[in-house]
């Protein structure tokens, strides 16, 4: 692979927004489309390639979005198809890609679709949800179990059978087995790709086909009180079925009908079956979302044997990628310490493979504790006291100091964080020293030197809270090394200079040898004589 092959997306840095918290135009305490085209000039200054936005299309918002109502429309909370058109005109004048949430697995219950098949057994659309009988001595049809807690299976009085929901009852799964609803959904693929749009994430893809035989799941003998109750049973039935290839990859022959578009699937599996969605012949998702990075403890070893086991498992021509955050996992500087933040950025940006950023980690956001009077999440609602509630991770973007801390002039949907005032984006980006600043300066080189695109990856060393690697292109060769403890370290390092480190200072210093780390100091050598 040389820069001039790679595709956008494989040199590229994605962002995702969160709409609902990025940036507020019109001073309701919600983000909107208007306000991201506010902030498109600050994403360009930062240096990313693609915005990842969930979703925007209309919806009862039980699930904030991921509940759509109308596949090919936008809620008028975030603006209309104007605003739409004109956000997606001021990226791509940018040089920005747009990438949309499709969100396949369910529609909204208020989705015309839903109605249409809740309302009678004989409706053409009945078939395309999933209906069934009570199970034989009453009650569900199965033990099949909903993520959001409780059974998935909601009863339905009128036409006396239930429907399967993984999520929210209010979020009805579509039935993928059904041919009228997969060239339903094919063509609202090519309505939004027909507009210009450059790819999908498409939401839980591994959950798109369910056992046709209805069997039970296995029941999950580690599961213990206390815990996640949906892992109560081991979802091998309800996911990642043979039958979903088949799905993706239609999905893929319909992005491929358009130049240059992105798949990505997100997909909550172990590396191995993960990888099965790169499809057979390549012919699937172009990006599985690889969240190995998300659920790993902060250890050198840990984390040198998952990118081993990931580069072992990928398919031949399947491009790696790497995820540090999102809109439903605790942010990274909560999770690793703010004392750790630049070192995850460190190693999201250098490893081998696309990576995402989740907005507002690159200032360092922690997660927001939200008193029981604001809880939105549904899921904290329905499985409350379990850390499980998206919200913390869901809090406005932190701008400036201030009241609303330049997220919006009214109330905010989630309370903004205690810190804003301190740590934002206007008060980073004067600062040379910081973690924005940093962030920075990281993409601008990854941007710059194809060794960390596209060049090869060699682990030198995973030991202790040391981990130290080598990327390698066309003549240059880079070390990247850092300290996931506290404590100083040393990393064995051939001689060369340094371009970037974590610290800031350090730059320019000539290295080799034992070059010493401070606790959760990262460097990039670019190596002499390469
Ligand atoms: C995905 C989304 C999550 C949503 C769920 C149901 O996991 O990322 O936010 O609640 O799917 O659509």
């Amino acid at each position: 692979m040389t820069p001039e092959t790679a595709r956008w997306w494989q040199r590229g840095i994605v962002y995702q927004i969160y709409p609902r918290s990025f940036q507020d135009a019109n001073g309701d305490g919600v983000g909107d489309l208007r306000g991201i085209i506010q902030r498109l000039d600050y994403l360009r200054w930062l240096g990313v390639d693609a915005i990842w936005l969930s979703p925007i299309y209309p919806s009862p918002m039980k699930d904030f979005g991921y509940d759509v109502a109308d596949y090919t429309g936008i809620h008028p909370l975030f603006g209309d198809m104007a605003d739409f058109d004109r956000l997606l005109d001021e990226a791509h004048r940018r040089d920005l890609k747009v990438i949309l949430d499709f969100v396949p697995n369910h529609s909204s219950d208020r989705h015309p679709w839903f109605l249409a098949s809740r309302s009678s057994r004989d409706d053409p659309r009945r078939d395309w949800y999933i209906w069934r009988d009570p199970g034989l001595e009453g009650g569900p049809p199965n033990n099949w179990l909903s993520v959001f807690g409780g059974s998935a299976w909601e009863w339905d009085e009128a036409t006396g059978q239930y429907y399967y929901h993984a999520f929210l009852k209010e979020q009805p799964d579509l039935n993928w087995r059904n041919p009228e609803l997969r060239r339903a959904m094919h063509d609202v693929l090519r309505f939004w790709l027909a507009r210009g749009v450059d790819g999908f994430r498409v939401d839980v893809i591994y959950h798109l086909i369910k056992d046709d035989q209805f069997r039970d799941n296995p029941l999950n003998a580690d599961w213990r009180p206390g815990q996640d109750p949906f892992a109560r049973v081991i979802p091998f039935y309800t996911t990642d079925r043979p039958e979903v290839q088949d799905v993706v990859r239609e999905l893929r022959a319909v992005i491929d009908e358009f130049p240059d578009r992105l798949l990505i699937g997100e997909i909550s599996l172990p590396i191995e079956r993960l990888v099965a969605y790169y499809g057979a012949d390549l012919d699937g998702a172009h990006l599985p979302f690889n969240f190995q990075l998300i659920d790993t403890p902060w250890h050198a070893r840990t984390i040198d044997f998952l990118v081993r086991e990931y580069e072992r498992h990928l398919p031949p021509g399947g491009w790696p990628n790497w995820v540090l955050g999102n809109h439903d996992k605790p942010r990274i500087a909560s999770r690793v310490g703010r004392g750790q933040a630049r070192v995850a950025a460190l190693l999201l940006l250098t490893l081998r493979g696309t990576p995402t950023l989740y907005c507002g980690d690159e200032i360092g956001m922690t997660d927001v504790p939200i008193p029981p009077d604001r809880v939105q999440d549904p899921f904290e609602k329905n499985v409350p006291g379990l850390g499980l509630g998206r919200d913390p991770q869901r809090t406005p973007m932190q701008w400036e100091a201030g009241p609303g801390a330049g997220f919006t002039a009214g109330d905010p949907w989630l309370p903004i964080a205690a810190d804003a005032d301190r740590v934002n984006v206007a008060a980073q980006r004067g600062d040379p020293g910081s973690l924005m600043s940093f962030y920075r300066e990281l993409i601008a080189l990854r941007t710059r030197e194809p060794a960390f695109s596209v060049g090869t990856f060699r682990v030198i060393e995973a030991a202790g809270d040391v981990l130290a690697y080598e990327r390698r292109h066309g003549g240059r060769a880079f070390a990247v090394a850092m300290n996931l403890g506290g404590e100083p370290h040393a990393a064995e390092l051939q001689a060369g200079r340094v371009v970037l480190s974590t610290e800031g200072g350090r730059a320019g210093e000539a290295v080799g040898g034992a070059v010493a780390l401070r606790g959760g100091e990262g460097l990039v050598v670019a190596l002499d004589g390469a």
